[in-house]
């Protein structure tokens, strides 16, 4: 019997990572929806997975604590058996925008801890899996694919702790590319730029005029779709010679412009 494809993406409940976890089973990916606390949403994106006819599974962890990434891997490993794909989406700005003159630690803490210490950690322990994977599977081809952001270069001083945690995760690429490059397990970032979902919701206005005003060669808000497409293109091995690679979809956000 054919392998079964299987897709492990975090922060799977709503905005880009339900429209990747969707994306995924459309492609034909079995899909693990991670999410924290948004239980009912996880359970309807795992309901859609199944509607497109590939299997699902909805499991609660907070990828910033270690035993609830512990607990997962392994609820996982044991449900499906193997992982060809990992999406580290999950992610939060911070609870209040603040001045960096004057933004907390306990904020920065909290940034860091979910949006870079988490999928360091998650990374390394689905690292060691694949590679098992692959040693008994020389076939398998597995994907880490890590959602940084146009602020891993963009300054928002009302924000930095946010700006750090991505920059992080575009280290984080390069490192675990270069290290696990001699199992056939590739790594990419996608830098997402300006999407809808409720993480932009509350600057809604804002960039809307700014979209407007031509922020983006591309004029428009950017969708979780947009940010699925290249998902699949890189889980279903679309770059076979690339790792450590960034791509932008951010509608030509990071171009410099004269
Ligand atoms: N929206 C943008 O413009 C944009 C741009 C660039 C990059 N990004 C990045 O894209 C990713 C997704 O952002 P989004 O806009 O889709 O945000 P969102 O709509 O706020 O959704 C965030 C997702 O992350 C999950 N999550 C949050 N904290 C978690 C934790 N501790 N453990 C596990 N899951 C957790 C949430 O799950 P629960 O609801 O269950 O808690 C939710 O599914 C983030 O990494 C973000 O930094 C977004």
């Amino acid at each position: 019997m054919e392998r079964s494809r299987v897709a492990v993406v975090t922060g799977g409940s709503r905005g880009i990572g339900r429209g990747i976890a969707l994306g995924l089973a459309g492609a034909g990916f079995d899909v693990v929806v991670n999410y924290n606390r948004s239980s009912q949403a996880a359970e309807e994106v795992a309901a859609k997975v199944r509607e497109l006819g590939r299997k699902a599974l909805a499991i609660q962890a907070d990828v910033s604590v270690r035993a609830d990434r512990e607990r997962f891997v392994d609820a996982v490993l044991e449900q499906f058996g193997h992982i060809d794909v990992l999406v580290n989406n999950a992610g939060v700005a911070p609870e209040v925008r603040a001045d960096i003159l004057e933004a907390t630690e306990e904020s920065f803490d909290r940034v860091i801890a979910i949006n870079l210490r988490g999928p360091y950690f998650l990374t390394q322990r689905v690292a060691k899996h694949m590679i098992e994977y692959v040693q008994k599977h020389p076939d398998a081809q597995p994907k880490i694919i890590n959602i940084g952001s146009n602020s891993a270069y963009t300054s928002s001083t009302s924000r930095g702790d946010y700006c750090i945690s991505k920059a992080g995760i575009g280290m984080m690429t390069k490192l675990y590319a270069d290290r696990l490059a001699e199992y056939g397990i590739l790594v990419y970032e996608i830098r997402p730029g300006i999407i809808a979902t409720d993480m932009t919701a509350v600057v809604k206005e804002k960039y809307d005029r700014l979209f407007a005003e031509g922020i983006t060669p591309i004029r428009r808000w950017g969708t979780p779709e947009d940010v699925a497409k290249a998902v699949v293109a890189l889980a279903e091995g679309a770059l076979p010679y690339s790792t450590g690679e960034v791509i932008n979809v951010d509608g030509g956000f990071h171009l410099h412009r004269l």
